[in-house]
């Protein structure tokens, strides 16, 4: 029998979780202040927590994500970890809840007694274990949470990716000076605070440009029936459709707007990166557009080298999120080499002092609002497969 990803990510969770609870209680009871450095390194190991979305219908978020720190870790590992102690990562599956992200985090400070945080993917989930890491002063990193107000939760909430008012300008810009479109419909997620946001900046950039958005209707994350709101987006006959929502229902939405007769291309963000994008979409996909954060074509030598190392595990090629775990991992890593001990406050510093880091998507500088300015690629969809057309530089 083939052991899933997933069971393989579940069985790791297990065994660290022992690990961890044993270490973990030969230490004294925190409190919500920083921890001190012996609490993060309880013996020689390092404990770091994850907290993704390892199944549901972002399943493919949290497990390439997973993968991509997994990578990380093994490799510092090899090289003798971090200042003479073994990295062990806590993964904990959040099914793609809000609530279950929350208790997640809570679990790994209060009673794992984690070093920092990596995640979530998703703004929203990311916003509901933000304030938690911020209350008991846990550095966390998210890879790819996009919504500005993520980082606002606090100085110990950092990110490794571009913010979403620089990824709907880069839509906008490429709608109207690219494809040279005038007319644009939307339709967004009102549940997910990533796709409110990116739809809002995308409009605010297009219309600057001279553009209008014609239409702008709603759906609701785990939505399968769409044919209401493309029927109303088809009457406005717009040049292209904005989608900014996540893989599982753009497939769909893709697939139905076909359906209705709808041709034009389609329109969307980082959320469109899956391989499961064009399973569910299928042919309906194609002569589409999207936003990422990294191109697996780069042929940048560090980003080639990532990917032949991931294909000799996993056998395809890392998907963005995968590119982006790596990299919040490796900036971890670097945050903590450079603190002078694992404190809490320390490895926070450290964090905030992160300059010119090479990661695999790009040089990573950390501002002063704790996010990174990094330039974005944007993807063609072309017979089923992600091909680069452009980078597109703050
Ligand atoms: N940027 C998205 C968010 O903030 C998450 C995401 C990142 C999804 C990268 C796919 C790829 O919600």
């Amino acid at each position: 029998m083939k052991i899933s990803p997933v069971l393989n990510t579940f069985t790791r969770v297990v065994i660290a979780t022992t690990l961890s609870l044993s270490l973990a209680a030969c230490t004294k009871k925190s409190n919500n202040a920083s921890q001190d450095a012996t609490q993060n390194a309880a013996g020689d190991t390092i404990l770091v927590g994850e907290v993704g979305s390892m199944t549901g219908s972002e399943g493919t978020f949290g497990t390439s994500t997973h993968n991509g720190i997994d990578l990380a870790f093994k490799q510092i590992n090899a090289k003798g970890g971090v200042k003479g102690k073994k990295l062990a990562l806590i993964s904990m599956d959040d099914q793609g809840k809000p609530e279950e992200a929350a208790t997640a985090v809570t679990k790994l400070i209060t009673q794992n007694k984690v070093a920092a945080i990596l995640g979530e993917v998703a703004s929203s989930r990311s916003l509901a274990m933000a304030p938690i890491a911020q209350q008991y002063k846990i550095p966390m990193v998210t890879p790819s949470s996009t919504n500005p107000k993520v980082t606002e939760q606090g100085d110990y909430i950092f990110r490794v990716c571009f913010i979403d008012p620089f990824q709907g300008t880069v839509m906008a810009k490429f709608a109207a000076q690219n494809l040279k479109l005038k007319r644009v419909a939307i339709l967004r997620d009102v549940k997910n605070d990533y796709s409110v946001g990116l739809a809002d900046f995308f409009t605010a950039t297009f219309t600057q440009l001279g553009g209008t958005v014609v239409e702008d209707q709603a759906y609701s994350s785990g939505d399968t029936d769409f044919k209401t709101q493309l029927t109303n987006i088809k009457g406005k006959n717009p040049e292209a459709l904005m989608v900014p929502g996540y893989y599982t229902e753009v497939g769909l939405i893709a697939r139905q707007a076909r359906e209705a007769g709808i041709k034009v291309p389609l329109l969307g963000g980082d959320g469109w990166d899956s391989p499961k994008l064009t399973e569910i979409g299928g042919v309906a996909m194609n002569g589409s557009f999207f936003s990422n954060h990294y191109s697996q074509e780069d042929k940048a030598p560090n980003v080639q080298t990532f990917v032949e190392d991931y294909k000799k595990i996993h056998g395809v090629a890392p998907d963005g999120l995968a590119a982006m775990g790596y990299d919040a991992a490796m900036v971890l890593v670097d945050a903590m080499n450079r603190s002078p001990d694992l404190a809490s406050g320390n490895i926070r510093a450290a964090l905030a002092a992160t300059k010119d880091y090479p990661g695999v998507t790009g040089r990573i500088t950390i501002n002063e609002k704790r996010d990174a300015v990094k330039s974005a690629v944007v993807l063609n969809i072309d017979n089923g497969q992600f091909k680069y057309q452009t980078t597109i530089n703050p």
